[in-house]
């Protein structure tokens, strides 16, 4: 049995004085027997998060990874750029990526290729909006996300993680149901199995409003192996609830 995956989406949050606070509230109250831990944050402070997490446990995460090796692309941080910060995850495809930067499918495929080829674990967010679920939508939507992916990425396809983030749940307190979610997990580790043998080793996170009152409930379903978390993950308490529920043993 994999252990779970809890990761902290910290997103444009956060400031030297306040990481120090979280990560150390976060790192003494971990469980002795701790699910997988990872913070996604701002690429100015991965440095910082290097040192506050040494030796914890945590590992360290990206919100985003250059879809180019290297070269003139102002603004944009490569993958090895982020191999030299000790990352092992970075978010590729979040819908406010795609939302907001016109990021295509093709580019989160990319993104995820560049990723894998510096040992970096892709966690590929995939996700309907709501106008596409109430047109029944959802499946198709999906699958196409990860379609791309695995068009691209196929021969290493079980490094990846991803993540089921419904637009309509994402920091707006409405969450899939348990039974919502575990649909759509069970259809992705259905595609998987047609790229992988081991579709079972692939991490299949849920995100979206998910907290310390409802991550129980959602990480007991078969399919859901951990949570990308915003909001809550910016309080140590939040966060470690949700850590100490998916650190039950199964
Ligand atoms: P939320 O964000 O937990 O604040 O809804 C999740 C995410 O966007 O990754």
């Amino acid at each position: 049995m994999k252990r779970k995956l809890i990761a902290g989406n910290w997103k444009m949050n956060g400031g030297l004085v306040q990481n120090q606070a979280l990560v150390q509230a976060v790192r003494e109250g971990l469980p002795a027997q701790s699910c997988g831990v990872a913070m996604c944050v701002p690429a100015p402070y991965l440095a910082q998060l290097a040192e506050l997490v040494r030796a914890s446990g945590i590992d360290l995460g990206s919100q985003d990874v250059s879809a180019h090796e290297q070269g003139a692309y102002t603004g944009e941080v490569s993958a090895g750029m982020l191999r030299d910060f000790g990352v092992r995850y970075a978010i590729v495809g979040h819908s406010e990526r795609r939302q907001y930067h016109g990021e295509s499918d093709a580019t989160v495929a990319l993104k995820a290729q560049r990723a894998l080829a510096v040992g970096i674990a892709p966690i590929v967010c995939v996700g309907e909006t709501l106008a596409q679920r109430e047109a029944g939508q959802t499946e198709e939507v999906v699958k196409r996300q990860l379609a791309a992916v695995i068009h691209q990425n196929g021969h290493c396809i079980s490094e990846i993680a991803i993540a089921y983030e419904p637009v309509w749940a994402i920091g707006t307190g409405k969450t899939a149901s348990p039974e919502q979610a575990q649909a759509v997990h069970a259809l992705l580790r259905t595609q998987l199995r047609a790229a992988t043998p081991h579709p079972e080793r692939v991490h299949i996170l849920y995100g979206g409003s998910m907290n310390a009152a409802n991550a129980a409930a959602l990480l007991a379903m078969p399919d859901i192996d951990g949570g990308l978390i915003g909001g809550a993950a910016l309080k140590a308490a939040d966060f470690l609830f949700i850590i100490q529920a998916g650190s039950v043993p199964a």
